[in-house]
C-alpha cells in the first residue's frame, strides 16, 4: 500500500461492522434455537473465520452482502467436524470456541495460521481444564493447536488475572454447559459484548462491576442482532481527522460500549475536538455518529484502568501522540506483546523509520512531539491494526510511505484505502 501526505480530509463515512460483535452474533446464533438475522456483520477474514468452522459443525448460514443468517441448531446441535477447525489469524475465534467446544460429545483438532500458533493459550487452558475439560496444546507448549476432547463441565469460581475478553467469553460460554453458577471476577472490566449478547438470547447472568455470575439455561433463543460500525476501525479515522489540518469528520453509526470507549476518552483528555451525536441503543450496545474536527494535540498519560477499554487502539494512540505537544506515556500494556505482533515492537520499530520520537518500555511506550514525520518504507509484520496506524501516521509525513505486506488489513477493515481516498481533499 502506498500512502501520500494529505492536505485534508472532509466527509460523512460509514466504517464495518465491530469485530468482536460479529464473532459472537454468529456464535450465540448457532447455540440457539431458531434463526438469527445478522445486519452490519464484518465480512473481515477473522469473522469469516468463524462463519467457516461453524459452517463445518453442521450450522447452516447464508452471507447475503453484510447480512448473514444463521440457522441456529440449539446448544446441544453442532456436529463433530470432520477436519481440524481452522481459525486463520483470529485469536477471538479460538479462545471463545474452545469454550463451546469443551463440553461437547465430539473430539476436534483447533488451529490457525504462524501468528495464532505463536500466542499464549494458557489463559484458556487453565480454566477450562478447572472446569474440568480435556483440551491440550498438541505441542505441549501452551499454544495452538489444542486438541479438544469433549467432557462433562462443572462450574466454578474464577479470579481472572487479566482483564480479557477472551478469556471471559471462553469461560461463559463453557459455563452454559455446566450444572450451577459460575461466577468470574475480572481485574479490570473487559468489553462486555458476550454478556449482552447472552443476556439478549435468553441467557442468565448478572453482572456487579468486574464480578459476572452465570447460570446455566435449558435454550438460548434466537434473536436478531443489529451490529454496530466497529470503534477499533473508527479510531484510525477519528485520529486521522484530529492530526490532519482543516479537516472535519463524521463517522456514522459506530459502537461506544463503555467498555470499549477509552480512545475516545483518551483523545477529548489530549484536546481532541471529538463529538457523540445521536447517541442510541442496539440490543443493549450503546451507538453514536462521531463528529471530529482537525485539533491542537497535547500529550497524556494511559494507564491501568484505561488500558481494556482501548487495548486494540494503542497503535494508533501513538500516531496521535507522535502529533501531540509534549510527551505521551502509555503503561501497564504489555499484553501488547502478545496481540497480531508484539505491538509495542513492532510499532516502536516503524514509527522510527518515519522520524517519530518513540521508545519502548516494558510495559508500553514513550512517544514525543515529532514536528517531521518522514514518509518511510515500513512494515506491517502481518498485522492488520499496525498497517492502518502506519498508514494514518503517512498521510501527515513529507514524501510517500510504502507499507509492505497490508493485505493483512482485510482482517478487519476491507475498504480501508478507498474510504481513506474518498475523504481525501
Ligand atoms: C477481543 C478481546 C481483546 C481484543 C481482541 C478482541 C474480543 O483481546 O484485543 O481484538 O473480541 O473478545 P483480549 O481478550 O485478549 O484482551
Amino acid at each position: 500500500m502506498i500512502i501520500q501526505p494529505v492536505n485534508s480530509l472532509k466527509g460523512k463515512i460509514n466504517i464495518p461492522g465491530d469485530k468482536s460483535i460479529s464473532h459472537r452474533a454468529i456464535m450465540f446464533g448457532a447455540l440457539a434455537k431458531g434463526t438469527t438475522k445478522i445486519t452490519g456483520f464484518l465480512m473481515g477474514e477473522d469473522c469469516l473465520s468463524t462463519i467457516r468452522c461453524f459452517r463445518q459443525m453442521g450450522i447452516e448460514i447464508t452471507i447475503n452482502k453484510t447480512l448473514v443468517i444463521v440457522e441456529g441448531k440449539g446448544l446441544y446441535g453442532l456436529k463433530k467436524p470432520e477436519q481440524d477447525l481452522y481459525v486463520g489469524n483470529s485469536g477471538t475465534t479460538l479462545r471463545l470456541m474452545s469454550g463451546i467446544l469443551a463440553p461437547q460429545n465430539f473430539d476436534c483438532v483447533l488451529t490457525g495460521d504462524d501468528s495464532i500458533l505463536k500466542r499464549p493459550m494458557k489463559r484458556i487452558l487453565e480454566p477450562l481444564t478447572k472446569m474440568g475439560a480435556n483440551i491440550v496444546s498438541v505441542n505441549k507448549n501452551d499454544k495452538a493447536p489444542l486438541k479438544i476432547t469433549g467432557s462433562k463441565l462443572n462450574n466454578m469460581t474464577y479470579y481472572s488475572q487479566i482483564a480479557s475478553a477472551q478469556v471471559k467469553s471462553c469461560i461463559l460460554l463453557a459455563s452454559l454447559y455446566t450444572n450451577g453458577e459460575t461466577k468470574i471476577v475480572e481485574p479490570v472490566l473487559s468489553r462486555n459484548h458476550t454478556e449482552i449478547m447472552l443476556d439478549n438470547f435468553g441467557g442468565n447472568i448478572t453482572t456487579n462491576d468486574t464480578t459476572i455470575i452465570c447460570n446455566p439455561v435449558n435454550e438460548l433463543y434466537a434473536r436478531d442482532v443489529t451490529i454496530p460500525g466497529d470503534i477499533s476501525s473508527a479510531a484510525f479515522f477519528i485520529v486521522a481527522g484530529l492530526i490532519t489540518k482543516g479537516s472535519e469528520l463524521i463517522i456514522e453509526n459506530v459502537g461506544i460500549n463503555p467498555t470499549r470507549d477509552g480512545i475516545i476518552r483518551v483523545l477529548k483528555n489530549m484536546n481532541g475536538n471529538i463529538e457523540l451525536l445521536n447517541k442510541r441503543d442496539y440490543n443493549g450496545e450503546l451507538v453514536a455518529d462521531i463528529y471530529v474536527k482537525s485539533s491542537k494535540l497535547h500529550g497524556t498519560i494511559v494507564d491501568k484502568e484505561l488500558i481494556p477499554s482501548l487495548i486494540d487502539e494503542i497503535p494508533i494512540i501513538a500516531v496521535a501522540a507522535s502529533c501531540a505537544e509534549g510527551k505521551t506515556i502509555i503503561k501497564d500494556a504489555a499484553e501488547l506483546k502478545v496481540k497480531e505482533s508484539n505491538r509495542i515492537e513492532t510499532m516502536v520499530s516503524e514509527l522510527k523509520k518515519m522520524n517519530v520520537n518513540i521508545t519502548s518500555t516494558d510495559d508500553g511506550m514513550i512517544i514525543s512531539n515529532s514536528p517531521n514525520i518522514i514518509g518511510s518504507k515500513v512494515m506491517s509484520y502481518d498485522d492488520h491494526r499496525v498497517a492502518m496506524s502506519l498508514a494514518i501516521a503517512g498521510l501527515v509525513a513529507t514524501g510517500e510511505t510504502k507499507i509492505n505486506n497490508s493485505n493483512c488489513i482485510n482482517i478487519s477493515f476491507p475498504g480501508f484505502f478507498d474510504l481513506i481516498q474518498s475523504i481525501k481533499n
